[in-house]
C-alpha cells in the first residue's frame, strides 16, 4: 500500500514538473508563460514592438476596447503594415525641431567649417546674447573664464590643503591674438568636435545653442 502511494506521489510530482516545463516553451513571437503579463505588454502604442494578433491576451482582457481587440494588441490599423511608427518619406533626412539638418562635418574639417554662416546671421538682439551668455557660463566658463581669457577655475587651478591643483593646462585665451579673427563657424566646429586638448561638446549642446555660444564668444573677444 505504501509503495503504491509512493509511486503515485512520484507520478504526480513528475507530471506537474512536465506541465511546468512545457508551459515554459517559448519561441518566435511566443514568450511562453508570463508572470504578470500586464507589466511587459504595453497598452500604449510602442514604436518598436508591435502585437498584431487582435486576440493576443484575450484571456486577460479586462478593458473594453472599441474595436473589440484583446489586451495585448497594440498595432495601428491606420499605418502601413499596421506599424506604430511611420516610415519616413523616401529620400528625406529628418531635421530637428528647429529645422536644422544633422551636422556631419568631421573633426578635421575646421577650415571648411570656419566658412559656415550662423543661422542667426543678421540677427542681433539682447535675448540671443543673453542665452549665449547663460550657455557659455554653463559649458565654457569653468575653463575659459568669464571673459574668455583662459582663466577659469579648472584652468588656473584651486588650492586644496595648501597644494595647488590644476586640472587642465593649456586652456586657450580666446582674447589672444591667435583667436581674435576666428569665425563663428570656427567656434561652432570647435565646440562640436573639440580641438587638441579640448574635448568635443557636440553631444551635450544642441546645434542652435552652439551657435548662440559662438556669437557670445565673438562679443567677448571685442
Ligand atoms: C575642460 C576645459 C574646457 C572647456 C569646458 C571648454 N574648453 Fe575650449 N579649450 C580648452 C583647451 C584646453 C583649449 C586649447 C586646445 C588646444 O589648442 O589644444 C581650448 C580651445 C578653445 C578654442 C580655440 C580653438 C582653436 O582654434 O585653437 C575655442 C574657440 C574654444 N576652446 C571654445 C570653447 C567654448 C565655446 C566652450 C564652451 C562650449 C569651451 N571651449 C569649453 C578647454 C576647454
Amino acid at each position: 500500500m505504501k509503495k503504491i502511494m509512493m509511486n503515485f506521489t512520484y507520478t504526480l510530482v513528475l507530471g506537474l514538473a512536465a506541465i511546468l516545463l512545457v508551459s515554459c516553451k517559448a519561441g518566435g513571437d511566443n514568450p511562453g508563460l508570463e508572470y504578470s503579463p500586464n507589466m511587459y505588454h504595453s497598452v500604449a502604442y510602442e514604436p518598436y514592438t508591435q502585437i498584431t494578433d487582435p486576440d493576443a491576451g484575450r484571456w486577460l482582457t479586462s478593458i473594453e476596447y472599441e474595436d473589440g481587440h484583446a489586451e495585448f494588441y497594440n498595432s495601428n490599423g491606420l499605418n502601413p503594415y499596421r506599424m506604430n511608427m511611420r516610415l519616413p518619406a523616401p529620400n528625406t533626412v529628418s531635421r530637428n525641431k528647429f529645422g536644422s539638418l544633422p551636422y556631419r562635418l568631421p573633426k578635421d574639417s575646421l577650415e571648411i567649417a570656419a566658412k559656415m554662416v550662423s543661422p542667426f546671421e543678421g540677427i542681433d538682439n539682447k535675448q540671443l546674447l543673453d542665452e549665449g551668455k547663460a550657455l557659455y557660463i554653463s559649458y565654457c566658463n569653468h575653463c575659459h573664464g568669464p571673459k574668455g581669457e583662459g582663466d577659469g577655475k579648472v584652468a588656473t587651478g584651486v588650492t586644496v590643503d595648501g597644494v595647488e591643483r590644476s586640472a587642465y593646462a593649456g586652456v586657450a585665451n580666446l582674447k589672444g591674438d591667435a583667436y581674435k579673427d576666428i569665425t563663428e563657424g570656427h567656434i561652432f566646429h570647435v565646440i562640436t568636435a573639440g580641438k587638441g586638448l579640448m574635448a568635443p561638446h557636440g553631444s551635450q549642446i544642441s546645434p542652435e545653442d552652439r551657435w548662440k555660444i559662438a556669437r557670445y564668444v565673438k562679443t567677448l573677444q571685442k
